[in-house]
């Protein structure tokens, strides 16, 4: 039997109206793409900046509505659920943010940023809290930080507390949105290898964004390339990095500086 996949993605598109001095311009943030996600995988999705990379992740949480085509998750069209469904989806997905400022509500400590998916979801306080400190201690920071502010942290620290959060309802997805182009490189590989060692540990699925081809080769078994919201090439990362037939990808590829097995 055919294995499902745990995300389908079915021709989606989504087209917004820019409103311009004298005339409405329809702009395609994604045009008709179609891809599919496998239970334990990190599909990374790499694009330039405005490919639509962001548009198609607010549709696959269901924060947005596509224009056509739809989102299927463990079989379920992620758009068309009732309310006791979409409450498990968002415990069986979540989300991480490249921008600190959109991942933290600013009058929330360190704790209770962590602890709200749970208490949402009807856990007690106390136990919350137990769990929020043990997530901190999962992303290498001291639990003495539940008190303070995410924004008296460092970008590297910030985007730790983002992931403890991420991970505390033990979702089987992860969506993570460039989650460390606003840090230091070495800042970086931390939080990358952090990520690599966390999916593995708890056999999670990542969905991992980023305009970075480098970063993308390091952490991704499978890409999808997106141009002018299309998606323009798919396959596993050697067959993309390594032997892509695509102008685009191979513009890309050339205007990377370091990056290995190029032809
Ligand atoms: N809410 C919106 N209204 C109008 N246009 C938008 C909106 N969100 C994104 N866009 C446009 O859609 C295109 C894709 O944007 P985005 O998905 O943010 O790309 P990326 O994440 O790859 O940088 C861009 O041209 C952007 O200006
Ligand atoms: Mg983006």
């Amino acid at each position: 039997m055919l294995k499902e996949p745990l995300i389908k993605i079915e021709n989606v598109g989504k087209c917004y109206e820019k409103k311009g001095l004298f005339a409405t311009k329809a702009v395609h943030a994604v045009d008709n793409v179609s891809f599919t996600v496998d239970k334990n995988e990190i599909l990374g999705i790499v694009g330039e900046s405005g490919s639509g990379k962001t548009t198609l992740v607010r549709m696959i949480l269901g924060l947005e509505k596509p224009t056509t085509g739809k989102i299927w998750m463990n079989g379920m069209d992620v758009h068309h659920q009732s309310r006791v469904q979409k409450k498990e989806f968002h415990q069986k997905v979540s989300v991480v943010f490249q921008d600190p400022g959109s991942n933290f509500n600013p009058h929330f400590t360190v704790g209770m940023s962590i602890m709200r998916p749970l208490l949402i979801h009807g856990e007690k306080k106390e136990e919350a809290y137990k769990k929020a400190e043990k997530a901190l201690e999962l992303v290498n920071l001291d639990p003495s930080i539940m008190n303070i502010y995410p924004k008296s942290l460092s970008g590297g620290q910030q985007q730790r507390v983002a992931i403890a959060r991420a991970i505390i309802l033990q979702p089987e997805v992860i969506i993570l949105d460039e989650p460390t182009s606003a840090l230091d490189i070495s800042v970086q590989a931390q939080v990358l290898l952090l990520l690599l060692s966390l999916q593995k540990q708890f056999g999670m699925t990542f969905i991992f964004i980023s305009h970075d081809l480098n970063v993308i080769k390091y952490m991704c078994d499978r890409i999808v390339v997106m141009h002018q919201g299309k998606a323009v090439e798919m396959g596993t990362t050697e067959q993309v990095i390594c032997h892509t037939e695509n102008e685009y990808t191979k513009r890309l590829l050339a205007a990377v500086p370091h990056i290995e097995n190029r032809k």
